[in-house]
């Protein structure tokens, strides 16, 4: 196998990375610096990047849970309350969560133990649109659709674009959907407050590609290789 694949599948970093480290020399195989970026992994080679064996780095693992109300989005709470691990007592790997929901938010949470692709889910530039499902208290109007679609002050930031779909409205209250492609603290309760129209409920349904469906609450599931490839490359 070519060494950029071999790196890139290690889940160090993407292939053009590995062609990076390669040329730094940051990469040897066998114990000396590796010159030749064309070169064929063969069985046996001992390969390190900054001195890190891959050989010996733990595998990527992906999971996706669909957290429920009432955990913490922590790996340890300080207040010993229940967390989002204590939910997943049975996965081997040392996993951590993606991102954050707060306790009273419920749905899709990545659960995985590479940095480098909860990174790329988390950063703002990378543009991966969340996706909720917001019941609020009160009907909306046109006017305030927009404001919540074309950014809205929650305190001294004013969001960017976000798409906002009404699904069913009633007297007292209504259901949105609401993508936003950034994640500032509590940000579609702030967003549908700001309009006049608290949070009663809040789930979210998908994370990019990555989508809940019909997952039970509570329980999770290894993402597929299209999921992981589409995290890869995001
Ligand atoms: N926005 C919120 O207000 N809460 C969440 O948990 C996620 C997004």
């Amino acid at each position: 196998m070519r060494i950029n694949k071999y790196i890139a599948g290690s889940g160090l970093c993407s292939r053009r990375k590995a062609d990076e480290l390669i040329l730094n020399g940051n990469v040897k195989v066998n114990g000396a610096v590796l010159k030749e970026p064309g070169y064929d992994v063969q069985e046996g080679d001992k390969v390190t990047v900054n001195g890190v064996d891959l050989a010996e780095q733990e595998e990527s693992v992906y999971y996706l849970l669909n957290k429920p109300v009432g955990y913490v989005t922590t790996a340890k709470d300080e207040q010993d309350r229940a967390t989002v691990l204590d939910l997943v007592p049975d996965i081997g790997e040392r996993v951590f969560p993606v991102g954050r929901l707060d306790m009273n938010t419920s749905g899709a949470l990545i659960l995985t133990n590479n940095g480098k692709a909860s990174y790329r889910l988390s950063h703002p530039k990378h543009q991966v649109f969340k996706t909720y499902r917001a019941l609020v208290s009160g009907v909306m109007s046109k006017e305030k659709l927009w404001k919540l679609r074309n950014g809205i002050d929650i305190g001294g930031y004013v969001t960017k674009p976000a798409r906002v779909t009404l699904l069913k409205e009633n007297k007292n209250s209504t259901l949105l959907e609401i993508s936003i492609s950034e994640g500032k603290n509590r940000q579609v309760r702030k967003m549908c407050k700001a309009v006049g129209n608290p949070v009663q409920e809040l789930q979210r349904i998908s994370i990019g590609e990555v989508r809940l469906g019909r997952l039970k609450e509570g329980t999770y599931r290894k993402l597929t290789k299209d999921e992981i490839e589409y995290i890869k490359n995001c």
